[in-house]
């Protein structure tokens, strides 16, 4: 027997169902509501409001608490790699020996990029933002590869999936090296899901790049930590894409879109904007003011966050990774050791501490980035290639869900009441 919540409104009175989930989470159910009483619930941001239910993360904000199909991040990054927490995400279970080799033979047989593609990079202005070509390739591969929609069998969904997690590394190296002028370099069956994938972003013809084992686990860390987060703004993006039954390409590619936005995974690209600033002014208390003055929209990049109220538990594995990264290069970074500097004072300013903000997922990232030579229009990008096996694993959950309904919120309107045309000559 569910709980019930009532809701009265006037004479009215409405009893709703409450519906609890695995983890003890409550939410009333107001499914009934509109054709009860005639009201709708109004929610700016759906700072309240549930889309969907969902068995692929789990997140407790106040506890700061992050895992993946019930196992930790922590766990993950202690013993897994990229490649296995995308099938973990995108399948409900650890793979095993046979379903993890034939999984990384597709990545490693989907990594090349249809030579007409390629012809795509030429058109685009030498600085086009990676994140503009990422989004436009990803959806151009719906006219290059077979389609997979809602009615697919899964079999199709999943070779779809695995061949939108090994391209969008390939798109991105290739997309870097445009905007440097160089010569692509092409993925190599002998490398693993990330080393490839640096190899295509830093190794060239003219010089001999090595692949440092430290760097290439930072950067299963990091893709392991972005590779989902329930419904955040892109996710609930490819969710509403996908409820209309748009192929997944289209759906990815309108998740890109949302990431991009210096709110949300833009802003590891924002944080080092900031940085550089600050490090410029030599005044970090100007900026930390700036933040909390009212009359002014500055926003500090990399702290704050809609779940955590805590701390954001991916970047306190994050600083313990990759520590190692960041002091190699911290003695020659000076943005890294003002970035130290700004978290101190932050984590003791009652202004900050007051409202729970603390540094995010975005803040570390983009630190970590820099120190592994990325540049910074890249970060973004990065994100993008980390969220690809949740964005992926949200929409088949929402495409194979019979209940699932095209996503159509309701509004409260306030503009003019019924008014009556007038002619030019009256205007
Ligand atoms: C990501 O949702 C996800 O899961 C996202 C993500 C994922 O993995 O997908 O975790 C990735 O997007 C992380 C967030 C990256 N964005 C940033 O770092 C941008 C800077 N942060 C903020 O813009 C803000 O904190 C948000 C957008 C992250 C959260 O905004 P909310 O939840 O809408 O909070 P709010 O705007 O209601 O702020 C509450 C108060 C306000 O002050 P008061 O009105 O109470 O006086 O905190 C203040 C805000 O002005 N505030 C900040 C601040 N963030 C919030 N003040 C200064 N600097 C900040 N960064």
């Amino acid at each position: 027997m569910s709980d019930k919540a009532t809701l009265t409104y006037g004479d009215q009175s409405l009893e709703l169902n409450v519906v609890e989930g695995s983890e003890s989470e409550k939410g009333i159910d107001i499914g009934s509501l509109r054709k009860e009483t005639g009201l709708i619930t109004l929610d700016n941001g759906f700072m309240n409001t549930g889309s969907c239910s969902s068995r692929i993360t789990f997140i407790d904000g106040e506890k700061g608490i992050l895992r993946y199909r019930g196992i930790s991040i922590e766990d993950l990054c202690e013993h897994s790699n990229f490649v296995e927490t995308s099938y973990l995400l995108l399948h409900d279970r650890l793979p095993t020996k046979e379903q993890a080799e034939r999984f990384s033979g597709l990545l490693n047989r989907f990594s090349l990029l249809h030579e007409d593609m390629r012809n795509f990079l030429k058109y685009f202005p030498l600085d086009a933002h990676p994140m503009n070509i990422l989004g436009t390739m990803v959806n151009a591969l719906s006219s290059f590869y077979p389609n997979v929609s809602a009615n697919s069998m899964d079999e199709e969904i999943d070779i779809c999936g695995a061949r939108l997690i090994s391209k969008i590394r390939t798109i991105a190296a290739f997309a870097h090296k445009k905007s440097i002028g160089e010569p692509v370099i092409r993925p190599s069956k002998d490398l693993s899901y990330c080393s490839n994938f640096l190899n295509m972003m830093f190794s060239s013809s003219v010089s001999d790049y090595e692949l440092d084992d430290e760097q290439v686990k930072a950067l299963n860390v990091l893709l392991i930590l972005h590779a989902d987060h329930e419904q955040n703004c892109s996710t609930s993006t490819v969710r509403m894409v996908g409820s209309s039954q748009a192929n997944l390409y289209a759906s990815i590619s309108s998740g890109i879109a949302a990431l991009w936005g210096p709110l949300h995974g833009g802003a590891n690209q924002a944080v080092m904007e900031m940085l550089a600033k600050i490090h410029e002014s030599g005044d970090i208390h100007k900026y930390i003011e700036m933040a909390k003055d009212k009359s002014n929209n500055f926003r500090l990049s990399g702290f704050g966050h809609r779940v955590y109220k805590n701390f954001d538990p991916r970047a306190m594995v994050i600083k313990k990774y990759c520590q190692n990264v960041l002091n190699t290069a911290a003695g020659k970074d000076p943005l890294l050791e003002t970035a130290m500097k700004l978290e101190e004072l932050v984590l003791k300013d009652e202004y900050f501490v007051s409202r729970k903000l603390y540094p995010n997922v975005d803040f570390y990232s983009g630190l970590l980035y820099k120190a592994m030579g990325f540049p910074v229009e890249m970060y973004t990008v990065l994100f993008a290639i980390g969220r690809m096996p949740g964005w992926i694993a949200h929409w088949k959950e929402l495409t194979s869900d019979p209940t699932a309904k095209i996503g159509r919120p309701r509004q409260i309107y306030t503009g003019y009441t019924e008014r009556s045309y007038t002619p030019m000559a009256e205007r």
